[in-house]
């Protein structure tokens, strides 16, 4: 959107509000030229997948998709047997957000557990499970959770290894929602094949990270993907111009542009919540951990920066304010140049 002063800004609504990178387009229009191979026969598909082997971990099992919705539905179905359910957080993504994705295809329950900060937690867990001892409720064979969450908080390795931990000894899969997964290893300096380790199968973001439209989902436990070509197919997610978004990955892959554009999106977030925290009367809700900042603002406020800036303002009154890859500092001081006005 246009600024006061005509030049076009970023604005704090999503990540997927930014801008496709240059170096996705770019890449995009070099492989569009002469025929290949359909439904991820050609080179270019090969050529991601064994990048994002090379991240994930040798047994990684990768299929691209067109978004973070198909990935959790995708991903999930390949987790789940006959009458199984799954455990979730009541704020995940797939659990608000997606229209019921999750219900309407699979046609499973969300057995939801309270996370006040967006993660899962061990006893949580244990309480859904102490819930569920007979077949009035359909049997939880999966926990999903997201890295990072929906309230941009991370989960440590250390708290992802006690989600583990419980999953095995109760007999638990584990499938991880990646959509902002750069922003998580951003954030926790860690590798994405020390969070992939422990989950049975995880969804990793492009679309948020600067593709025009891809992401993928790695499969980490050999007996799953057998099906899950399958899968992919009867769910509408095999794109027949494969090579169309495995170049949007690669060109993110190449030189870690992803992880450039990951940390950049959370240095931009750091630097707003520091800006915002200086101001009186302003609390900031949770800790920021990846590329959103959520802020408690008086309604009056909100109401006057509502009239140049697009964001999203959550039931509870909470304002959320996300960067992206294309965030700029000016924008950032812009914002909060403006938040500091509107509270006067
Ligand atoms: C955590 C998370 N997972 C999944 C998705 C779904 O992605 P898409 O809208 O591309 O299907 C989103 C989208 O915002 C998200 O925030």
């Amino acid at each position: 959107m246009n600024g006061p002063t005509g030049v076009t800004r970023e604005d704090f609504a999503s990540d997927n509000h930014a801008e496709a990178h240059p170096a996705v387009l770019a890449a995009i229009m070099a492989a569009g030229r002469g025929s290949a191979p359909a439904y991820g026969g050609d080179r270019w598909t090969a050529a991601a997948e064994a990048s994002l082997r090379d991240l994930a971990g040798p047994a990684a099992v990768p299929l691209l998709v067109f978004n973070g919705t198909a990935a959790n539905v995708l991903g999930l179905s390949v987790l789940l047997g006959p009458g199984d359910a799954i455990i979730c957080a009541d704020n995940a993504h797939f659990a608000v957000d997606e229209c019921g994705a999750v219900e309407a295809m699979l046609g499973r329950k969300l057995l939801l557990a309270p996370a006040p900060d967006g993660k899962l937690t061990p006893a949580a867990i244990e309480a859904v499970l102490e819930r569920c001892t007979d077949v009035r409720t359909p049997r939880p064979s999966t926990v999903a959770i997201t890295q990072a969450t929906e309230l941009g908080t991370c989960y440590t390795l250390r708290e992802l290894a006690a989600l583990r931990e419980l999953c095995d000894r109760k007999g638990l899969r584990i499938y991880l929602d990646g959509a902002r997964l750069a922003n998580a290893v951003a954030h926790l300096g860690c590798k994405v094949a020390d969070i992939a380790r422990f989950a049975d199968a995880l969804s990793f973001g492009f679309t948020k990270n600067g593709a025009l439209g891809a992401d993928a989902l790695l499969l980490m436990t050999s007996d799953l993907a057998e099906r899950a070509p399958y899968l992919r197919r009867q769910q509408g997610q095999l794109a027949s111009k494969m090579r169309f978004l495995a170049v949007q990955i690669s060109a993110l892959l190449d030189g870690e542009l992803w992880l450039d554009n990951a940390r950049h999106a959370n240095s931009m977030t750091t630097r707003l919540a520091a800006d915002l925290e200086k101001l009186p009367g302003l609390r900031l809700t949770q800790p920021v951990q990846s590329n959103a900042v959520f802020v408690e603002l008086p309604p009056a406020a909100t109401n006057t920066l509502r009239k140049s800036w697009t964001f999203h303002l959550l039931p509870a009154g909470v304002t959320r304010l996300m960067t992206s890859h294309a965030t700029g500092q000016a924008d950032v001081s812009d914002l909060a140049t403006e938040v500091a006005a509107s509270l006067k």
